[in-house]
Parts: C-alpha cells; structure tokens; sequence
C-alpha cells in the first residue's frame, strides 16, 4: 500500500484508510449484525496497509467504538492509526445534536478511551462545529486531550476555512473531515485547496457515495429496509434514476480501464492532493480488498478529464 502522512507533520498511514460507521450504524439495520466478519476486515485493513481506521462516538451510539475497540485488542492497536469523533449527540428520534461545550469533549474522551480500549486516539476529531459554543472554546477542550496525552492530534469535520482559521489560531489542525467524491465536490472549492495550502490532511468520507458510485443501487428498491439512505435525496427514486448516468459512466471507464468503479472513484479522490486520505466504509472482505487496491490505480489525464466532466448530481447530500 503506497503511504502519506496525516497531514504534514502526522504519522505514517495508508493512503486508503477504513470507515468503520456501516458496521453498526445508518446502513443496513434491519440485516442481523455480523460482528465476526467486521472485526475480520479491520484485521484484513491492517494486514493490507489500511492503517487509518474512522469511527465516531455517536456511531450506534457507541457500539461502533466497542466494535473497534473489539477488533484492535490482541496486538493490532499499535498497528493502526485510530481516530474517533465527538461532539454530535444522538437524540433518539428527533436525530442528531451538536454539543461543542468544553465539559462534553472532556467527558467524552474518556468515555471513547474505555470503549475503544485504549489509552490514547491517535486523532481526535470534532464531528460538527455546535454554532452556539464559539469554536475556539471547544477546540480549546479539543487540545486539552493532547496535552493530557489521551489523542496525538486533533482535526475538524465539516468545516468553512473561516472555522478552520479560528482553529488554528489556538491549536494546530491536523486533517479535516468531509464529503467528497465524484458526487460531492463542494471542498474542492476552498476547503480543499486551503488545506493543502496549509499542509492539513484531508479525510473524505463517503468517497463512494455511499455505495452509489460503486455500482451498488440501481433503484430505490435495492437500497435495504432500515437504512438511513432512504432519508436522502439523492436516492429518492428519480433523483436516483438520473443518477444511474454518473454511475454508468463511471462503470464504463472502470471497464475500460480494467479495474472496479469502486477503484476508479477513489482514484479520482486519491489525485485531489497529496495528504488526502479517503476513508471508504466497508464490511465485507471483498469490497474491503478491492478498495485497498485502488491505491494502485493511476487514472490518466483522459480519464481524469472524462471524470472531472460528469454531470452534477440530481438531489442535495442531505
Ligand atoms: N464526518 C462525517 O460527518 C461522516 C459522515 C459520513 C461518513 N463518515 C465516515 O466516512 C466513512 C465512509 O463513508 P460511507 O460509509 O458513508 O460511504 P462510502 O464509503 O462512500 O460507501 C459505503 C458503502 O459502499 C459499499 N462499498 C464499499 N466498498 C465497496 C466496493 N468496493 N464495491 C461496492 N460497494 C462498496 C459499502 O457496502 P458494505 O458496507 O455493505 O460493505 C457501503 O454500503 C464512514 O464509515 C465514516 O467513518 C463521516
């Protein structure tokens, strides 16, 4: 597996790294939990150089961090660079809620240390700025964690370079987190580029689309029963029937190109800069395998043009 850094001054990772969220979480809820095969590729990511593992406390809640935890005990913690998430609460029905307070950043890393079984995160990562707390104070608790010694380093999720400047102007920031893919290239406009500017790593989640541009949905009906896609624009039946000309035509040059349009995606990602390290989610081996080999796919300048001339998607991210 080629290798960057988690930004400029960071440690050593995969250029590819592992979302662990579909293990427990949003995806695929009413299929029975299958812990074994999970823990399994995680042990299968460290063994292929998939070093950089993503979870988040909120994911579950908490089970995904249990899982993890689960997974790099026996020996494997010190082969991965682990990074977990806070400041997103989950409130039963009515969904999701920010919580930048210092005093819940300081409680919960030592809740995610117990559960991921650990006395340090290698990142520590702010899942959402909480717009009634100034960031510099929870960013201010965010660094308390490293001069404690429980994360190496800490980085943003969803940010404007306007956050990331407020940051940075009382910690460094190591990696920053968001949406992009073929799909989803909002950050390309400024986030992106300032992160490269400044040397931080950029993390992109669901650089597959969540599955869609790995070929996985055709219709509405493909996408199971409790899944949290099915909230999504995007995946609305027609939205979702425009879409099907971005997928197909990502599957046409992964078939030119003799590679999967799972390889081609993350390809594509992989170009956008030199610390970025996407973080495609996966529990199953083979999907988990053929990831991992996109590290090995250079897209040519043809391929790369044809990719970068897709049409925008029908229907917002959220
Ligand atoms: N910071 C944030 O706010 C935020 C938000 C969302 C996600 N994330 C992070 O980003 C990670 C990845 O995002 P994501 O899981 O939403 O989306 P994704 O990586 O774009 O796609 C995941 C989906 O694609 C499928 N898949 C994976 N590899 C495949 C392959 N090679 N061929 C065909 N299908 C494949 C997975 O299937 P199976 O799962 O069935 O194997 C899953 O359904 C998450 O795990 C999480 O750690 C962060």
């Amino acid at each position: 597996m080629k290798t960057t850094t988690l930004g400029a001054h960071g440690p050593e990772v995969g250029v590819i790294g592992l979302g662990c969220m579909g293990m427990t979480h949003a995806y695929d809820l009413s299929a029975p939990r299958d812990d074994t095969t999970s823990i399994s590729v995680i042990h299968q990511a460290l063994d292929l150089g998939v070093t950089l593992i993503d979870t988040a406390d909120v994911y579950g809640p908490h089970t995904n961090e249990d899982l993890v935890g689960r997974a790099l005990t026996g020996g494997h913690r010190d082969r991965a660079v682990l990074a977990t998430k806070v400041g997103l609460t989950s409130a039963g029905e009515d969904g999701l809620v920010r919580n930048g307070r210092p005093e819940h950043v300081r409680e919960s890393i030592d809740a995610s240390l117990r559960r991921l079984q650990t006395d340090h995160v290698d990142l520590y990562q702010l899942h959402r700025v909480d717009p009634d707390v100034p960031i510099e104070e929870t960013w201010g608790a965010m660094a308390e964690t490293v001069t404690a010694g429980k994360a190496r380093r800490i980085g943003l999720s969803e940010v404007t370079v306007e956050e990331i400047k407020r940051a940075q102007a009382v910690h460094p920031v190591t990696s920053v987190q968001s949406e992009l893919s073929l799909w989803t290239r909002d950050a390309l406009a400024e986030v992106l580029p300032y992160c490269v500017e400044q040397g931080i790593g950029f993390l992109p989640f669901s650089p597959l689309g969540r599955g869609f541009l790995a070929g996985r949905f055709s219709s509405f009906d493909d996408l199971p029963q409790e899944d949290f896609r099915r909230n999504l624009p995007r995946f609305q039946q027609d939205a979702l029937r425009a879409n099907l000309a971005i997928a197909g035509r990502v599957r046409e040059l992964a078939e030119q190109a003799g590679v999967s349009a799972a390889q081609v995606a993350l390809a594509w990602v992989l170009r956008q800069g030199r610390y970025v390290v996407p973080i495609p989610g996966t529990k199953t081996p083979k999907y988990l395998a053929d990831n991992a080999g996109a590290a090995g796919v250079t897209l040519t300048d043809e391929q790369m043009a044809a990719l970068d001339a897709l049409p925008a998607p029908e229907g917002g991210r959220y």
